[in-house]
C-alpha cells in the first residue's frame, strides 16, 4: 500500500531519490539541533514514504533500511537516524568522506559496512533477478563483501529484484545497473506500487522484447521466459551485461542461449561470476589510446622530429610563452607527440591503440566500423560523400542540411537533388522533408528512366532545431523503391540518441540493425509478396498508380541492401574536445563496395597530423556512455523537461515566453499521437510518439517564442542573454531562441536559466508599461517567408523537370573571374523586373538559418532576393554588401 501523496514509482527517479534523501538529512538535524516535533513535518514521512518505494531498485540501502530509518524517528532515536540518513547522503553525493560521524563502530558488520561507504573505487550495481528471502539477500551481500579484493579497480554491489515487470523497472530507473544475473526462479509480475507511467512502459519494453525474441520451438516454455526476459533488457540497453546463473543442464543452455547471456554459470560459480563481472567492466573502462598516450607522455623520450612543443621544448624555457604551460598544464605538451610507434598509432592506417579504440566505439553506437574524425562533421560528411559516390551520381539531400554536404558535391560531382523541408513560417525555420516528398522524388526518377543514377540520399537527423526522422521507416519505404539506394545520416546533434532507450531507435546504427534483422524474417518476406501483389499487376507487371505507392507504407524486398552511414559530431552532445567526430557504419556491402573508397577518401580528407588530445577524449568520451550514457542522457532529457515546465507554469514567464511543441513544430499529418510534449506525460507516452510518429521533437532542445517580448532573436541571444548574464545559446530566429541541454547540463544551470528568464520577463513587462506608443515593436507578420529552392539554370539542370543539377561545373565556372559579376540588390531586382533569370556563381548562407539560400548555377529568384532583403543577421557568408551578389555572366 502506497503512503498518502506517493505517486507510486516514476520511470525517471534520479532527482526523486536525492532530493528526498537530501530534504530528510536538513530536515532531521534541524530538529537534532535545535529539537522540534518529528510529527509536525508530513514532509519528512512523504519523503521516507516515496523512498520506501524508490529504494528497492537501487543498491546499497534498500527498503528494509528506509523502514528502519522510519522506525528509529518514531522511537525518537534522532541521531541513530541521522548517522544512517548520512551515510546514504555521502554516496549519493559521490563523496567518500563523511563529515558528521561521531561515534567508532564497535562490530564487524557495521565496521565493514562503514569500509565500504568511504571506498573510492568506482561502484557500479548488479540486477540480480530471482524470488529471494531477506536471509538470502543477506547472504548473498555477505559473500560478496567477502569476495572482493584490495586489488579489484572496481567494487560492485547487486540490486536484487523478484520479478520481470522489476527487472525491467529497475533498468529503466537505476542508471547505475551495469550487469544482470538472471536466476529463472523469478515470477513474471510486480507486487510494486508503480507509477501509471511506469507501468505502461513495462508492458511497452515487454512488446518490444517479444519482437526481437526469436526461440526455436523445441525451447521449452520454462527456458523461454529466460530468453525472453534477456531480450527485454538488452533491447532496453544494450550495454548491459546479461549472465545466466542456472541448476540442471547449464550445458544444454550454453549451446541455445549463447547469444544472449555473456555467459552461463552454475549457482555455486560465484567466485567466476565476481570476477567476470568486474573483467567486463575492465573492459568498458579500457580507453587503449588515451592510456597509450599517457604512458608515452610519462616516458623520457629524445625528440628528433617535428613538433617543438613536444615535451615542453620551445615552451618551458622561453621567456615569452612560458604562460601556455602555466595555462594548460605541461601534461598537454608531453602528450604531444608525432610518434605513430611506442604504444601510439596511425590513424591513417591505424593497427594498434586506435583501431582498438575505434571497434569499441563501434560497439558503443552499435555500428559495425567506426571512424574517428579530427576535423568536425565537416570533414565526415565529405569523407563518406567521396566514399560511396562519384561525378554524375544523383545524390538526394535536404535542403537545409550543413553546408559541408554542399561542398562535398562540390568535390566529387555528384549532382544534388534538393529536398525542401516544410517551412514553418511563423518562426522562420524549415521543418524536416515529409517522407512522401523522398518517395515521389524517387518515383519522378524512375518514371524518368533514371533511377539507377540515384545513389544515395542525406537527410540531417536530428535537424538543428530538434526535428527527428524515424530512419528505419525512412529506410525501409526507398529501399521498396529503389533496394541498394545509400543512407547517409547527418547526426552531427545526435549522438547521445544511443544512449536512452528510446531516443536509441532513431539512430541511423540501431534502425540499420533492425531493418537488416527484419529483413531476414519469414514474416517480412510474406508481408513483402502480399504488398507487391496489390502494387504491381500480377498479369501484366504495370505498377499501381503513384498514388498507392504514396499511401502505402512500402516494404522493401528481402534482398535490398541496408547500406547505411552516419556522422557525429561527437563533441557537440557528449565528451569530445572540440571537432572530435565520428563515422558509424552499417554497410552490407561494405567489403564489396566501399572498404577501398573509403579509405582513399579518409585519406584525402584526413591531416597526416591528426590531433591527439582530440583522439584520445573520443576515447574517452566513448568509455563515459558506456559506463554512464544513461545516466546523462536520462537526466539532460528531464531537465529539459523542467525548463519547458517551469515556462509554461510560470505566470510571468507564461505571459512573455512560449515552448514550442510538436503542435507547433511539426505539422498534423506527420503525426500519429497527440500529445503537444510527450515526455512532459511520462516516459510511456514519449515512447509511443518515438515508435509511431513519423516526425518527433527532441525534447533536449527547447526552442521559445519570443515574439511577445517585443525583442527579436539575434538582439535577445546577444544583448540580453550573453552581455547581461552571460547565457550561452547558439541559434535564433527572428522571434524565437533555441535552448538547447545536453550531458553537462546541470540543474544549477537550469535554475539560473530560469532565474534569468524571469528577471528579463519582468523587464520585458515593465518596459512594454512605460513604451512610447509611437516607436513600433517587432510585427512577427512581417517575416520573411522562406524561399524554396528555385531550380538549376539550363546550363547545369538535368531538364525534363527533374531537380538535380551540375554544381560543380556551376562551381568552377563562378570561380572563373572573367565569368562572374557583382551585382546590387537593386540592380538585381531591376533585372528580375526584366524577365531575366539571373544566376548564382556561388554559395550564400546567412546565419542563420545557417545553409545556403544560394548555391552555383541556382536562379536567383524574386523569393530569394526578398528573403535576402528581410534578412537582419549579421553574418552571411558569400555575400558583400558592399559589392552585392555575385552572378554568372
Ligand atoms: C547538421 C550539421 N552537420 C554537420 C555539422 C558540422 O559539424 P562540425 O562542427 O563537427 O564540423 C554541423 C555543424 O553545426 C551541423 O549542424
Amino acid at each position: 500500500m502506497l503512503p498518502p501523496g506517493v505517486p507510486g514509482m516514476p520511470a525517471s527517479t534520479w532527482r526523486l531519490r536525492s532530493d528526498a534523501w537530501e530534504y530528510l538529512r536538513f530536515a532531521i538535524k534541524g530538529i537534532a539541533a535545535g529539537g522540534g516535533d518529528i510529527t509536525a513535518d508530513e514532509e519528512i514521512f512523504r519523503s521516507l514514504g516515496a523512498l520506501e518505494t524508490l529504494e528497492l531498485y537501487w543498491a546499497g540501502f534498500g527498503q528494509r533500511y528506509v523502514r528502519l530509518v522510519h522506525e528509529l524517528l518514531l522511537d525518537g532515536e534522532i541521531e541513530q537516524a541521522l548517522d544512517l540518513i548520512g551515510r546514504v547522503v555521502y554516496r549519493l553525493r559521490r563523496s567518500s568522506v563523511p563529515d558528521d560521524r561521531r561515534d567508532d563502530p564497535t562490530d564487524d558488520a557495521e565496521r565493514a559496512e562503514r569500509a565500504n561507504d568511504v571506498d573510492p573505487r568506482p561502484r557500479f550495481e548488479v540486477l540480480l533477478i530471482d524470488e529471494t528471502t531477506p536471509a538470502d539477500r543477506d547472504q548473498l551481500r555477505a559473500e560478496l563483501l567477502r569476495m572482493r579484493s584490495a586489488d579489484d579497480a572496481f567494487i560492485y554491489e547487486y540490486v536484487v529484484v523478484p520479478s520481470a515487470d522489476d527487472a525491467i523497472a529497475a533498468v529503466l530507473t537505476n542508471p547505475n545497473i551495469l550487469a544482470c544475473v538472471v536466476r529463472p526462479g523469478f515470477s513474471d509480475r510486480t507486487k510494486q506500487p508503480l507509477s501509471r507511467d511506469l507501468t505502461e512502459t513495462i508492458a511497452l519494453a515487454h512488446e518490444q522484447g517479444g519482437n526481437t525474441t526469436s526461440v526455436p520451438r523445441s525451447i521449452p516454455a520454462s527456458v523461454r521466459r529466460v530468453v525472453h526476459l534477456a531480450d527485454t533488457l538488452t533491447a532496453l540497453r544494450p550495454e548491459l551485461d546479461v549472465y545466466l546463473m542456472a541448476g540442471a543442464h547449464i550445458e544444454d543452455l550454453a549451446g541455445t542461449l549463447s547469444r544472449r547471456f555473456r555467459r552461463v554459470f552454475r549457482r555455486e560459480d560465484q567466485l567466476e561470476l565476481h570476477l567476470s563481472l568486474l573483467r567486463r567492466t575492465s573492459h568498458l573502462y579500457d580507453t587503449p589510446f588515451f592510456d597509450a598516450l599517457r604512458d608515452h607522455a610519462r616516458r623520457p623520450v629524445g625528440v628528433f622530429h617535428a613538433l617543438p612543443v613536444a615535451r615542453g621544448g620551445s615552451v618551458v624555457t622561453s621567456k615569452w610563452i612560458s604562460d601556455l604551460a602555466d595555462f594548460y598544464g605541461l601534461n598537454l605538451l608531453l602528450a604531444e607527440t608525432s610518434a605513430t610507434s611506442g604504444g601510439l598509432d596511425s590513424l591513417l592506417s591505424p593497427v594498434a591503440t586506435l583501431k582498438k579504440a575505434q571497434s569499441l566505439a563501434a560497439r558503443a553506437f552499435g555500428a559495425r566500423q567506426t571512424f574517428f574524425v579530427t576535423n568536425g562533421t565537416s570533414t565526415a560528411n565529405k569523407v563518406v560523400h567521396q566514399a560511396v559516390t562519384s561525378p554524375g551520381d544523383v545524390v538526394l539531400v535536404d535542403r537545409n542540411c550543413h553546408k559541408s554536404h554542399h561542398h562535398a558535391m562540390m568535390l566529387t560531382g555528384a549532382r544534388p537533388a534538393y529536398l525542401d523541408a516544410y517551412p514553418l513560417n511563423d518562426y522562420a525555420f524549415y521543418g524536416a522533408v515529409p517522407l512522401a516528398r523522398v518517395k515521389q522524388v524517387l518515383l519522378d526518377y524512375r518514371a524518368q528512366g533514371r533511377l539507377d543514377e540515384v545513389r544515395m540520399i542525406t537527410l540531417t537527423n536530428c535537424t538543428f532545431d530538434g526535428i527527428v526522422y524515424d530512419p528505419y521507416r525512412v529506410m525501409a519505404e526507398c529501399l521498396a523503391i529503389k533496394p541498394d539506394l545509400i543512407f547517409l545520416w547527418d547526426e552531427a546533434w545526435f549522438a547521445f540518441a544511443s544512449f536512452h532507450p528510446v531516443t536509441r531507435r532513431r539512430t541511423a546504427m540501431a534502425a540499420a540493425r533492425r531493418l537488416e534483422e527484419r529483413l531476414r524474417t519469414p514474416s517480412h518476406a510474406a508481408e513483402y509478396r502480399e504488398q507487391q501483389a496489390r502494387l504491381t499487376d500480377p498479369v501484366t507487371g504495370d505498377r499501381a498508380p503513384d498514388e498507392v505507392w504514396l499511401t502505402e507504407r512500402l516494404v522493401p524486398a528481402p534482398d535490398a541492401r541496408v547500406r547505411v552511414y552516419a556522422t557525429q559530431s561527437t563533441h557537440k552532445t557528449l565528451t569530445a574536445l572540440r571537432q572530435g567526430s565520428m563515422i558509424h557504419v552499417h554497410d552490407q556491402d561494405w567489403h564489396r563496395d566501399a572498404e577501398e573508397p573509403f579509405h582513399e577518401a579518409y585519406m584525402t580528407h584526413t591531416s597526416t597530423s591528426p590531433n591527439y588530445q582530440i583522439l584520445a577524449s573520443l576515447d574517452l568520451g566513448r568509455r563515459q556512455v558506456e559506463l554512464e550514457g544513461f545516466d546523462l542522457v536520462q537526466r539532460q532529457l528531464d531537465l529539459a523537461t523542467n525548463l519547458a515546465q517551469a515556462v509554461a507554469r510560470h505566470p510571468l514567464l507564461r505571459r512573455n515566453f512560449r515552448v514550442l511543441t510538436a503542435h507547433d513544430l511539426i505539422p498534423a499529418q506527420y503525426r500519429e499521437t497527440s500529445r503537444p510534449m510527450p515526455l512532459r506525460d511520462g516516459l510511456s507516452s514519449m515512447w509511443k510518439a518515438w515508435a509511431t510518429d513519423e516526425l518527433v521533437v527532441d525534447p533536449s532542445r527547447i526552442t521559445i517564442e519570443i515574439t511577445r517580448t517585443g525583442v527579436d532573436g539575434d538582439t535577445f541571444k546577444h544583448e540580453y542573454l550573453m552581455d547581461r548574464y552571460g547565457i550561452q545559446v547558439n541559434k535564433t530566429s527572428r522571434n524565437t531562441v533555441l535552448f538547447m541541454t545536453n550531458i553537462g547540463t546541470s540543474r544549477s544551470a537550469i535554475a539560473y536559466l530560469i532565474e534569468v528568464l524571469v528577471k528579463l520577463a519582468a523587464r520585458f513587462e515593465r518596459e512594454r508599461a512605460e513604451r512610447d506608443e509611437d516607436v513600433p515593436v517587432v510585427d512577427a507578420g512581417a517575416l520573411p517567408t522562406l524561399p524554396d529552392f528555385s531550380e538549376f539554370a539550363p546550363d547545369y539542370a538535368a531538364g525534363a523537370g527533374m531537380p538535380d543539377g551540375d554544381m560543380r561545373a556551376a562551381f568552377f565556372d563562378g570561380q572563373q573571374r572573367g565569368r562572374v559579376e557583382h551585382v546590387s540588390p537593386t540592380e538585381l531586382r531591376a533585372r528580375l523586373a526584366r524577365g531575366e533569370a539571373p544566376v548564382s556563381a556561388g554559395f550564400v548562407t546567412p546565419y542563420p538559418p545557417g545553409f545556403p539560400v544560394l548555391v552555383p548555377g541556382q536562379v536567383i529568384s524574386p523569393e530569394v532576393v526578398e528573403f535576402m532583403a528581410a534578412l537582419d543577421t549579421r553574418e552571411i557568408h558569400g555575400y558583400d554588401e558592399a559589392r552585392g551578389y555575385r552572378v554568372m555572366k
